[in-house]
């Protein structure tokens, strides 16, 4: 198995769209959305829940929160808009998540972790996920605390191999998470730093797959390399070149612009086209031009001038 990362601000359609032109078989996430804007029924967060579902399969939308009430009536949302599964977020460490209680800050309240998970399986019949991080200060509690959310109905876990503390420094720390595996009996997918097929393959360990994130900033082809690997391809086929990888950063770029729109979409692809660009002679001169680049035509041009 092999996911994408949920990411705030970078997984939406036209990047979920671009890694399962990709690499098919990968499994994609929103971004993470409010249960109690879903449940108010929130214009924004309403359209961030729009996918396509001709390419986007398995899609699991990510939520947070933390009111029972609104997550048993986000999962009927999220249901009936036809995903495939709902996850939620117990392991954001930012200030404000955490101040009020969501993200991360539900592994120092098990009970109230279990109890939304409880409430978002009951009127649905998709799985109900758990993404979160080893612990809060320790990464001892990382079992209990899961068998907790799987006898409450959590149908797979993804687990990010740093303790909230740890916000995103050091190197992440997959042991805790084989001997997860071990003590639970549902799926459970390794997440943290995994930048290359060779990384997935040395961590994949006893689990049931890898989740990537950063890693594909700039790199989508990854995901491809990844899956050929766990597939025992030993020589995947992906662009190599800046002008072999150009017909898909152009597509990226019309994709963001159909989904959202000229302006949103070519304000949205500026750190994209920053990766994209990154680390090939001039990329400096080119990169301080996309990323104030505002029509897809002018990005468009920028980019054939390098190729
Ligand atoms: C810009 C950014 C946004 C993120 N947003 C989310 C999010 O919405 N939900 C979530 O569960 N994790 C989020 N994360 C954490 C990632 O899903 C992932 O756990 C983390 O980046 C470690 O994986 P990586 O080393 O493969 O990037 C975010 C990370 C980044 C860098």
């Amino acid at each position: 198995m092999v996911a994408l990362a949920p990411m705030a601000g970078v997984t939406d359609a036209s990047y979920r769209q671009l890694i399962k032109k990709i690499a098919p078989g990968v499994i994609v996430y929103t971004e993470f959305l409010s249960t109690d804007a879903l449940a108010y029924g929130a214009k924004k967060t309403m359209e961030m829940l729009s996918f396509d579902a001709s390419i986007e399969r398995p899609f699991i939308v990510q939520v947070f929160g933390d009111t029972p009430q609104h997550f048993l009536e986000a999962a009927k949302i999220i249901e009936d808009i036809g995903a495939d599964g709902i996850d939620i977020n117990m392991g954001c460490p930012a200030a404000k998540v955490v101040s009020s209680c969501h993200g991360a800050a539900l592994i120092k309240n098990p009970k109230l972790a279990a109890e939304l998970v409880h409430m978002t399986c009951k009127e649905v019949k998709i799985p109900v996920s758990v993404k979160t991080r080893l612990g809060w200060d320790r990464a001892d509690t990382l079992i209990s605390f899961c068998k907790g959310l799987e006898e409450a109905g959590a149908a797979a876990f993804a687990i990010h191999g740093r303790r909230y503390c740890d916000k995103f420094t050091g190197k992440a720390d997959w042991s805790q998470i084989y001997e997860l595996k071990k003590a639970v009996n549902v799926p459970v997918i390794g997440n943290g730093d995994v930048n290359s097929a060779q990384d997935a393959i040395e961590k994949l360990g006893n689990l049931d797959g890898v989740m990537v994130g950063r890693g594909t900033y700039g790199n989508p082809w990854v995901m491809a390399e990844i899956c050929d690997a766990f597939a025992g391809k030993v020589a995947p086929v992906v662009p190599k070149t800046y002008i072999e990888k150009l017909p898909m950063i152009l597509e990226h770029c019309e994709l963001s612009v159909a989904i959202k729109g000229e302006r949103l979409g070519m304000l949205e692809m500026r750190r994209h086209l920053s990766s994209y660009v990154k680390g090939f002679d001039g990329a400096s001169d080119l990169r301080g031009k996309l990323v104030r680049v505002e029509k897809l035509q002018e990005a468009k041009a920028l980019l054939m001038s390098a190729a």
